[in-house]
């Protein structure tokens, strides 16, 4: 009784704001999964030192969202890291790697991320998550001047501008709220 009362004023409660995407009743239904739990695109992040390293600068994206390879070239180019140094002390940076690589997209049965890591396999290793074909299918319909050209944004690599519950490992459309134009304008 009391787990669909919560449900209920958790969908009143959002019914107040303006999403992304148009709510007919099978995305409706779909975003009630989402908001009971069930949405779970990749597990949250579950170690504070990388939480604390790598989240100090931009979003600590979850190491779900990269494969294994990947996190191996970002922690190994810390120096010139996206032009930043971005170094840690040797025990911190293999604490740090060692959470990655135990988690990532082609070690997580979680959600996306099996997917993640079966779309990646003819990528190589790449560095960015917002370069990957993946990102950029899941993003064609959103516009720069959304992003770039949006001083709340600014860049693709800062994901919990838009996805309300990036932190919790979801990236439902449905929790989408883009700064400054809330709902679906394309
Ligand atoms: C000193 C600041 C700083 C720290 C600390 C830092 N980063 Fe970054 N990181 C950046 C910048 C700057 C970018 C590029 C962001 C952009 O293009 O908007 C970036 C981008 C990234 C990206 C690519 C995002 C995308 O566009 O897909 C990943 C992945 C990443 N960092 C991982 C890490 C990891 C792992 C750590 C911890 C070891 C870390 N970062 C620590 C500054 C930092
Ligand atoms: C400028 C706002 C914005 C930023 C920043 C952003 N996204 Fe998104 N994202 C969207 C929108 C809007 C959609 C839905 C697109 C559509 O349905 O056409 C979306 C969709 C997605 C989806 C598919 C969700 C679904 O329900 O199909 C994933 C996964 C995703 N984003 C991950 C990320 C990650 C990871 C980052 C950061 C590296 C990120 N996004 C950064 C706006 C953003």
């Amino acid at each position: 009784m009391k787990k669909t009362l919560l449900a209920m004023t958790l969908v009143l409660g959002s019914l107040g704001t303006v999403h992304w995407a148009t709510a007919d009743e099978g995305e409706r239904e779909h975003g009630l999964l989402s908001l009971l739990g069930y949405g779970q695109d990749v597990d949250p992040v579950a170690n504070a030192t990388y939480k604390e390293e790598c989240g100090s600068c931009h979003f600590a994206y979850q190491p779900g969202l990269l494969p294994e390879r990947s996190w191996q070239g970002i922690m190994t180019g810390l120096k010139d890291h996206f032009g930043d140094n971005a170094e840690l002390e040797q025990p911190v940076r293999d604490q740090i790697s060692q959470y990655l690589v135990a988690n990532a997209a082609d070690h997580s049965a979680t959600g996306r991320s099996p997917g993640i890591a079966k779309a990646l396999t003819t990528e190589g290793a790449p560095l960015r998550i917002t370069e990957t074909a993946y990102f950029r299918r899941k993003h064609h319909e959103v516009p720069e001047r959304m992003v770039k050209e949006n001083p709340q944004v600014k860049s693709f690599s800062q994901c919990q501008t838009c996805h309300t519950k990036a932190e919790s490992g979801s990236f439902d459309e449905h929790q989408v709220e883009i700064p400054g134009f809330g709902g679906r304008h394309h």
